[in-house]
C-alpha cells in the first residue's frame, strides 16, 4: 500500500463508499490477510463459510474466549457451536497456521445496518470480556450500539492486544471517561474510530505513538483541552469533530502529509489555521466550521490544489476582505462554504475561474460590490447562497442556471441586487418562487420589497437537460458527504488492508 492515496484511489475510495452506502452499509464481512509475519498464519482469507478443510480446528484457548465474549454480549447460543471459527456466523473471521489451526482474527458486533449481519448485543447488560486478550492473533475489533444503556469505560486490558490488533472499532457504544491511555500501546492501530461515545478528559498525547495510523476519529465526544501536536506520516483521516476542544490548531498536523479528511467542525477552536496547511498536498475536505477561528486565511493554503470541500461556516475569521487571488490555486474546489464568517469587500472574481465548483455559500456576510459576471461560466453551479450581504447590480444569471439552482439559489436580503429585464432571469424561477430582488431600475428598489421565503415545493416542470445537470451536482454532493462519514473510509481501509 502507497502511504497515500493517489487520484486513482481516491476514485476507487469514493466508488467503494458508494457502494457502501446505498444502503449505508450493504453486507460485507471483513476479511484480513495475513500482512506481516508476526502470527505465522498461513496467507489467504478465510471465513466461517469458506472452511471445510478435514481436520482443521479452532485453538481450544481461543475457542473458550470466543464463547466468553459472546455470552458476555447476551449470545449465548454460541457457546453451542462446537467450532466457533466454523460456525457460519458474520462477525468472526479466522485464518489457520501451519499445522492447520484456527486462529480467531476479527469479531464484530452490532446491527451497523438491515444487511449486516454481526451478532447483535443486548445494549442493557453487555460488556467486553478481559477473554478478549486470549486471542493473540486478533487484528480487528467491531463493536457497534453495544453498550448503550450499561455505560462503562473502554476496558484498559485492550492495550494488551499489542502487536496483533490493526483496527479498533467502538462507535456509538456510550463509553464514558476518558479515552484509556494502553490503547497507544497498540502500535499495529491502523483504525481508531470511537465516534460518538460520552468521552471526557483530553485526547492522550500518547496517541501519538501510533505511527501507523491511517483513520483516527474521535468525533461526538465531550474532549475537553487541546488538540496534541500530532503527526502522523500516513494518517489518511483525522476527525475530532463536535467536541469541546479549545486552543489553537496545532502546525505540526502539516507533518501528516497524507491527510485527505480534516474535520475539526464544532469545537471550541481559536486563532487561525496554520500556515504549514499549505503542505497538505493530497487535503480533499478541510471542515472547520463552527469554532471560534479569528484570524483570516492564511495564504499559503490558495496553493491546496486537491481539495474540494472548503468549510469554515460560522467562525469570526476576523473582519476579512478577500483578496483579488483568494481561490486562486484551489483548482479542484467542488464545495466552498463560508457562512457567516464576517467577510467583507467585494467577492473576488477568481472565483468564479474555479470552474469545478459546484456549491457556494457566502450568506450572511458583508460582501459588497456586484456579482462577478464570471460566475456565470460556473457551469456545474448547483447551489449558490449570496443572501444578508450588502451586494449590488444586476444578477449575471439567465434563464438556464436560475431553472437549474431553483430554490438552491439565495439572493434574498442584499441592499441592492437586481435582475435586467432582458436577462431571462425573471423567466427562469419558480412562479411560486419569490427570489428576492427585483428588476434593475425600477421604480420600487428591491431592499423596500417584503422578502419573503416561501417554503418549498418541489415538483415544478423542468426542462430535462436542467434534470441531468442537476443530477451531476448531486453526485458531487455525494462525494463531500461520503468523505464526511467516516465510517465509510474506515470500512474502506479495514477492506483494503486484506
Ligand atoms: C519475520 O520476518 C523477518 C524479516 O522480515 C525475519 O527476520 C524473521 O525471521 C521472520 N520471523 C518468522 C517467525 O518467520
Ligand atoms: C503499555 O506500555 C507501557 C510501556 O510503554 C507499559 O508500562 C504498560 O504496562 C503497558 N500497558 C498495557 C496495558 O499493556
Ligand atoms: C468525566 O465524567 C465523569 C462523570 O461522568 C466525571 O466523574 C469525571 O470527573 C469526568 N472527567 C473529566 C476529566 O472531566
Ligand atoms: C465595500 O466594503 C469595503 C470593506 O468593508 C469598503 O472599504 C468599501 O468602501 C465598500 N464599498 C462600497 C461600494 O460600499
Ligand atoms: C440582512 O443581512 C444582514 C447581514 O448582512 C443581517 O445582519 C440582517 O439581520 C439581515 N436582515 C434580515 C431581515 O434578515
Amino acid at each position: 500500500m502507497a502511504t497515500c492515496f493517489s487520484p486513482q484511489a481516491q476514485t476507487l475510495i469514493v466508488a467503494f463508499m458508494m457502494s457502501l452506502l446505498l444502503p449505508l452499509t450493504t453486507s460485507f464481512t471483513v476479511i484480513v490477510s495475513d500482512s506481516g509475519n508476526q502470527s505465522a498464519l498461513v496467507d489467504g482469507p478465510q471465513s466461517g463459510f469458506m472452511m471445510n478443510k478435514n481436520g482443521a480446528r479452532t485453538e481450544a484457548r481461543e475457542q473458550e474466549a470466543v464463547y466468553d465474549i459472546m455470552r458476555a454480549t447476551g449470545n449465548d447460543w454460541a457457546t453451542d457451536i462446537p467450532d466457533v471459527c466454523r460456525g457460519r456466523w458474520h462477525g468472526i473471521e479466522c485464518m489457520p497456521d501451519k499445522d492447520n489451526v484456527y486462529h480467531v482474527v476479527s469479531l464484530s458486533f452490532g446491527a451497523l445496518s438491515d444487511d449486516t449481519a454481526f451478532p447483535t448485543c443486548d445494549p442493557t447488560k453487555s460488556y467486553i470480556s478481559k477473554s478478549i486478550t486470549k486471542l493473540p492473533h486478533i487484528r480487528t475489533l467491531f463493536f457497534y450500539r453495544c453498550f448503550s444503556y450499561n455505560p462503562q469505560p473502554i476496558p484498559s486490558f485492550l492495550g494488551q492486544l499489542a502487536p496483533s490488533l490493526q483496527n479498533l472499532v467502538l462507535r456509538e457504544n456510550g463509553h464514558v471517561g476518558p479515552i484509556p491511555t494502553e490503547i497507544s500501546n497498540l502500535t499495529s492501530l491502523k483504525v481508531l474510530d470511537l465516534h460518538k461515545n460520552n468521552h471526557n478528559g483530553s485526547i492522550p498525547v500518547s496517541l501519538g505513538r501510533l505511527a501507523g495510523l491511517r483513520s483516527l476519529d474521535l468525533s461526538g465526544n465531550k474532549l475537553t483541552g487541546s488538540i496534541p501536536g500530532f503527526s502522523f506520516p500516513v494518517l489518511n483521516v483525522l476527525d475530532l469533530s463536535q467536541n469541546l476542544l479549545m486552543g489553537s490548531i496545532p502546525p505540526t498536523l502539516a507533518f501528516c502529509p497524507s491527510l485527505i479528511k480534516i474535520d475539526f467542525s464544532r469545537n471550541r477552536l481559536s486563532g487561525s489555521i496554520p500556515e504549514s496547511f499549505g503542505g497538505l498536498k493530497e487535503l480533499i475536505l478541510m471542515d472547520l466550521s463552527y469554532n471560534r477561528l479569528s484570524k483570516p486565511l492564511p495564504i499559503s493554503i490558495r496553493s491546496l490544489n486537491s481539495l474540494e470541500a472548503l468549510i469554515l461556516k460560522g467562525n469570526p475569521m476576523g473582519a476579512t476582505t478577500l483578496a483579488r487571488e483568494e481561490f486562486d490555486g484551489m483548482k479542484s474546489l467542488m464545495t466552498l462554504i463560508l457562512s457567516n464568517t464576517n467577510l467583507h469587500g467585494p467577492i473576488p472574481e477568481s472565483l468564479g475561474r474555479l470552474t469545478s465548483l459546484r456549491v457556494i455559500h457566502l450568506d450572511g456576510n458583508h460582501l459588497n460590490g456586484s456579482i462577478p459576471t464570471n460566475f456565470k461560466d460556473l457551469k456545474n453551479l448547483g447551489e449558490l447562497r449570496l443572501n444578508d450581504n450588502q451586494l449590488t447590480g444586476p444578477v449575471p444569471f439567465g434563464r438556464e442556471m436560475v431553472w437549474k439552482m431553483r430554490r438552491k439559489l439565495k439572493l434574498h436580503n442584499n441592499t441592492g441586487l437586481c435582475y435586467d429585464a432582458n436577462s431571462g432571469f425573471e423567466d427562469g424561477l419558480d412562479s411560486t418562487f419569490d427570489s428576492g430582488i427585483g428588476l434593475c431600475n425600477s421604480p420600487e428598489p428591491s431592499s423596500a420589497r417584503t422578502v419573503q421565503h416561501l417554503s418549498a415545493i418541489d415538483g415544478a416542470i423542468m426542462p430535462s437537460t436542467t434534470k441531468e445537470s442537476s443530477a451531476a451536482v448531486h453526485e458531487a454532493s455525494v462525494i463531500v458527504r461520503l468523505l464526511q462519514q467516516t465510517i465509510a473510509i474506515v470500512f474502506f481501509l479495514i477492506f483494503i488492508s486484506r
